[in-house]
């Protein structure tokens, strides 16, 4: 399997039955983001709409038309330029690009308001979002506004229903992305030193990612030492471990164009403090707890639910809050030290679109895959037991729904103690 992800008749059968569920009055359109500058006239590499790549597997800046009665597939991607070439690459052009991909037809990208304006002309219905440039969006509500009588729907919401449950072949790349970054995560494990950096730790996971032919982090790595992990989206990785600290590494390699998100909290030395492991175990069962709960039926607020009532009554018992079980759930006191929900979906985007129904009633179904990811997070000045104070502790896997339940896809990165004291009490001797 090559790292570009499903081929030209995956996306085909994508476009056929995108054109079943719309009608034959709707049309869609997507513009992609324009590049992102870096500093000054750098710009980003380039990380292909999502949306975009699921429909047509294009990966350059883009805008996409789709459907109307014959549903016809348009594509809009830059000209050629072979002065711009000669620094930054060969493009395919618009003939080059309907030819790969099989649009329909194809336009310059700068072209795009035209030929939709044309289109929304004999369109009652129209998908899209607005766009992330400001000069797009105002063009586009300029043209929606013209076609006053067009029934306006979320591409977002149209693709979030596509891509929320995967197919065979997404499985797969999802299988391979998920499978380098566990990898990844128990080589960090056999290769933390007291004393590394946290940017030296976000150095080697991603080398890792890199190395395996990811196009880099899924996201910004956390790799969170100390007290900076009770910070939930911490990425300034400057600190300095020492023993004694635990290490929350929040990271996943995109494989293919799909993402894998992992969380680990392990000792910087040999093994869990007390007080640490006290935590730890807490949030071990609760998240074992709530993976036991992934099945097809079972509610994504079901699952966030069991990670709750498990961790509850343990954190009472620690002294983090007082009263009952029902009592702490009831008022929410519980998320002084958990703020989050125990997961999302995980696919192309990290956080993957899709429903979670009306205060998390969705049922799971086969080919889903959720992060499943229960944490406490102690603050420094919390009113609790000192031994407590300043410990961040996270577990994240990733989780298939299958038809007979589930299938963790991040085995390969340990999380028992046991294992993990092991494990680092080896590497460090
Ligand atoms: N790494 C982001 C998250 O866990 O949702
Ligand atoms: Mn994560
Ligand atoms: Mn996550």
């Amino acid at each position: 399997m090559t790292p570009n992800g499903p081929k030209a008749e995956i996306h085909a059968q994508r476009r056929r039955r995108m054109l079943e569920a719309v009608g034959a009055d709707a049309l869609v359109f997507i513009a992609g983001p324009p590049e992102a500058v870096y500093s000054n006239d750098v710009c980003y590499r380039y990380r292909p709409d999502t949306n975009i790549r699921y429909l047509a597997g294009y990966e350059d800046p883009a805008c996409l038309m789709f459907g109307g009665p014959d549903g016809e597939f348009t594509l809009f991607v830059e000209g050629r330029d072979p002065e711009r070439e000669r620094w930054t690459g060969p493009r395919l052009g618009p003939e080059g690009a309907a030819e790969r991909y099989g649009a329909c037809h194809a336009h310059a990208l700068e072209d795009w308001p035209g030929v939709l304006a044309e289109a929304l002309g004999r369109t009652a219905v129209l998908y899209y979002d607005p766009p992330l440039e400001a000069r797009a969006a105002a063009k586009l509500r300029e043209l929606i506004k013209a076609n006053g009588g067009l029934e306006l729907r979320s591409a977002a919401e149209l693709f979030g229903e596509f891509r929320v449950v995967k197919e065979a072949e997404e499985i797969e790349v999802m299988r391979q992305a998920t499978a380098i970054s566990a990898r990844a995560h128990r080589d960090l494990a056999e290769r933390l030193r007291p004393g590394m950096a946290e940017y030296e730790i976000e150095a080697a996971i991603e080398h890792e990612f890199r190395r395996a032919g990811c196009a880099g982090p899924a996201y910004p790595t956390i790799a969170a030492s100390g007290s900076n992990a009770t910070i939930l989206h911490y990425t300034r990785n400057d600190r300095t471990t020492c023993d004694g600290d635990l290490l929350l590494l929040d990271a996943g390699g995109e494989w293919g164009g799909y993402c894998a998100d992992i969380t680990r909290t392990i000792p910087v030395g040999a093994s869990y403090s007390a007080g640490q492991r006290e935590i730890y175990e807490v949030v071990l069962e609760a998240q074992k707890v709530a993976i036991e709960a992934v099945a097809p039926g079972t509610s994504y607020q079901e699952v966030n639910m069991r990670a709750v009532t498990s961790m509850v009554p343990a954190m009472i018992e620690l002294g983090l809050l007082e009263g009952s079980t029902e009592e702490c759930i009831e008022s929410g006191a519980y998320t002084s030290y958990y703020m989050h929900r125990t997961g999302h979906w995980l696919g192309m985007d990290v956080h993957d679109p899709g429903s979670y129904g009306d205060n998390g009633a969705r049922l799971l179904e086969p080919g889903m895959v959720l992060t499943v990811e229960p944490g406490i997070y102690v603050p420094e000045d919390a009113a609790c037991p000192r031994q407590f104070r300043g410990i961040g502790v996270r577990i994240e896997d990733d989780v298939l729904v299958t038809a007979g339940g589930h299938e963790v896809l991040t085995t390969a990165a340990p999380k028992e103690t046991t294992e993990l004291e092991e494990l680092r009490a080896r590497a460090l001797a």
